[in-house]
């Protein structure tokens, strides 16, 4: 923000958590920073470690802070929070032994006004998952919720043009405001930041930051349903979000086709093995029903997604019909529940919605 701001980054830098060489900052362990002309308050959540230690990061904070120009006041906040049961992220240049009972805050502290995260998955790529991914989220917009939409599909994000764009802002304490598209769905994705036709190569650490950022950094606020668009198939990206946020639950998208399904198979026994309850299947380009004369044309096969949601005992969501104007609202930022709401599309999307509500309970 200031000047003035920076320097107390600067001297916060000097603090390490204690049995580290962590700075406070880099153990992400800063969960509030404030300055308000001459005072600072600051609220520390150490993971683990004693009260002697939270003590010493107290009193080194106020020993850092105070000399400063411009600083009359510094209050510290310093608390133990249990250490996090599941797999933490691990921790660059960390010293070994203490990096477990120190570890940064768990990516499910930071989007903890986030109710339910809804994750929208699909065994391979091209089965309409980004679109079932956006109207879904509009349609429980449509139902008067909170929504937030991540395209965490970040080898090939697509909502920036699906859902529109606009540009995602800063905020003073470093964090991303998601943009607010039609439905006041916020929205973020990767495509918003990077130039529309530079490829995207990730490597493992990058890509653990990125998402992270993705999740945590990004000022989702108070959300009844925070929905993201995964990447195809059950790579590292989905794997690494389901270890670290608690998914509510998982819908898998598929098309009518043996070959989908058989992807879509793949997908729900990944779910399964990580513990995400599977909330059900979404057959898309289920038929076409031809607009002069109402005949329903099942192009792909009948019946596929329902067939193979009973075999593996998950439920059925719903079938969403072909339509050449997904096609171009997607292209243009416009998506069919909210273009045509009284399409049978867009009303096939609000009944998933719907089960989908259901389903969270
Ligand atoms: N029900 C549908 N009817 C017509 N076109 C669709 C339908 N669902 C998706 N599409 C189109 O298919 C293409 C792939 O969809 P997309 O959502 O990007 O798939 P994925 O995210 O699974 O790769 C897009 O051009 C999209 O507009
Ligand atoms: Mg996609």
């Amino acid at each position: 923000m200031t000047h003035h701001h920076d320097a107390i980054r600067q001297a916060l830098r000097q603090v390490t958590v204690p049995g580290t060489t962590l700075s406070l900052e880099d153990a992400g362990v800063i969960r509030q920073l404030e300055v308000d002309g001459t005072s600072v308050r600051l609220a520390v959540a150490l993971r683990g470690g004693t009260p002697a230690g939270a003590e010493a990061v107290k009193t080194a904070v106020e020993n850092a802070l105070k000399p400063l120009e411009g600083v009359e006041r510094v209050d510290v906040d310093v608390r133990i929070v249990p250490a996090p049961q599941g797999p933490s992220l691990p921790q660059a240049g960390a010293p070994g032994p203490q990096v477990g009972s120190q570890a940064a805050p768990t990516w499910a502290d930071r989007i903890a006004g986030v109710k339910h995260v809804v994750a929208v998955a699909s065994g391979k790529g091209g089965v309409g998952k980004s679109t079932v991914a956006a109207n879904l989220a509009l349609a429980l917009a449509g139902l008067g919720h909170r929504v937030g939409l991540l395209d965490a599909d970040i080898y090939g994000p697509s909502q920036q043009l699906m859902f529109g764009g606009g540009q995602p802002m800063a905020t003073a304490d470093g964090k991303i405001m998601p943009v607010t598209g039609p439905g006041g769905v916020r929205m973020m994705s990767l495509g918003l930041i990077i130039e529309a036709d530079q490829p995207v190569i990730w490597r493992g650490p990058m890509l653990m930051k990125a998402l992270e950022q993705f999740v945590g950094d990004v000022q989702w606020g108070e959300l009844d349903e925070l929905v993201v668009d995964l990447p195809p198939g059950t790579g590292d990206v989905s794997i690494t979000l389901c270890q670290n946020v608690p998914v509510s639950g998982a819908v898998i998208v598929t098309t009518p086709q043996d070959v989908a399904l058989i992807d879509a198979r793949k997908g729900l026994a990944m779910f399964t093995k990580m513990d995400v309850p599977v909330l059900g299947i979404v057959e898309n380009m289920s038929h076409f029903t031809c607009p002069s004369c109402g005949h329903v044309e099942h192009i792909f096969g009948k019946g596929g997604g329902e067939r193979t949601a009973d075999e593996l005992g998950v439920p059925f969501l719903g079938a969403i019909p072909i339509d050449p104007q997904i096609v171009s609202g997607g292209d243009s930022g416009r998506p069919i529940v909210l273009e045509s709401p009284e399409s049978e599309a867009a009303r096939a999307f609000a009944k998933v919605a719907r089960a989908v509500v259901e389903r969270l309970g």
